[in-house]
């Protein structure tokens, strides 16, 4: 029985596109729902463009009730029964609550090489401390942010006349790369890191 993959994202969907179009043949899990915060998101469209049933959940009239929101966007989610979630450049902070539901079946992509640079602008800071190395990193989601065991990592240089978005566009190529890589080993119950290159 294939495994159930709901994807949370805010944006333009580059990432779920690749982790459904991942999702075939022998694959282990299958996509069944495409949720987001911002019902014009890019992604909403992608995902019916590939038959995926997807819902929004707009966080704007929710003003700041974290509770509430979560609430809200969680009776498309449980609905959909997934057994693993994966969030996809979904930009909300989730609570304790909400993390605690679907601990040890969340996953989240961060493009930095995770402990370093958690939160934002993870790009700029790496230039900035003059780094050798970006990267990305797929992680198991708990309460603390940007935090958990680590699932897979992808290694990028920096090169010298990057700018945060040349160095971006480089650890998104990879990104594409290693969240697959890891839903399909997760999928498969081995939670063996995926360490590229
Ligand atoms: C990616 O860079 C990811 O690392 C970050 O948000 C971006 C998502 O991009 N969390 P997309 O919406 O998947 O194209």
């Amino acid at each position: 029985m294939s495994q159930r993959v709901a994807i949370l994202l805010s944006g333009g969907g580059s990432n779920m596109v690749k982790l459904a179009e991942s999702m075939v043949g022998d694959h282990p899990a299958r996509p069944v729902l495409v949720l987001s915060n911002d019902p014009a998101a890019g992604g909403l469209e992608r995902a019916r463009e590939m038959g995926i049933p997807t819902a929004a959940v707009d966080h704007r009239p929710f003003r700041g009730d974290r509770a509430a929101f979560e609430a809200a966007l969680s009776a498309p989610l449980e609905a959909a029964r997934p057994d693993i979630v994966c969030l996809a450049g979904f930009m909300r902070v989730l609570t304790e609550g909400f993390t605690r539901r679907w601990q040890g079946r969340m996953l989240n992509i961060h493009p930095s090489l995770l402990p370093k640079y958690r939160g934002l602008n993870t790009h700029a800071r790496a230039i900035e401390a003059g780094d050798a190395e970006a990267g990305c990193s797929v992680h198991e989601v708990t309460a603390e942010l940007d935090d958990g065991p680590l699932l897979g990592q992808a290694r990028v240089p920096v090169r010298p006349d990057d700018t945060p978005a040349t160095l971006a566009a480089r650890v998104l190529a990879q990104e594409h790369i290693l969240y697959p890589a890891v839903l399909r080993r997760f999928a498969a119950g081995d939670r063996t890191p995926v360490l590229l290159p």
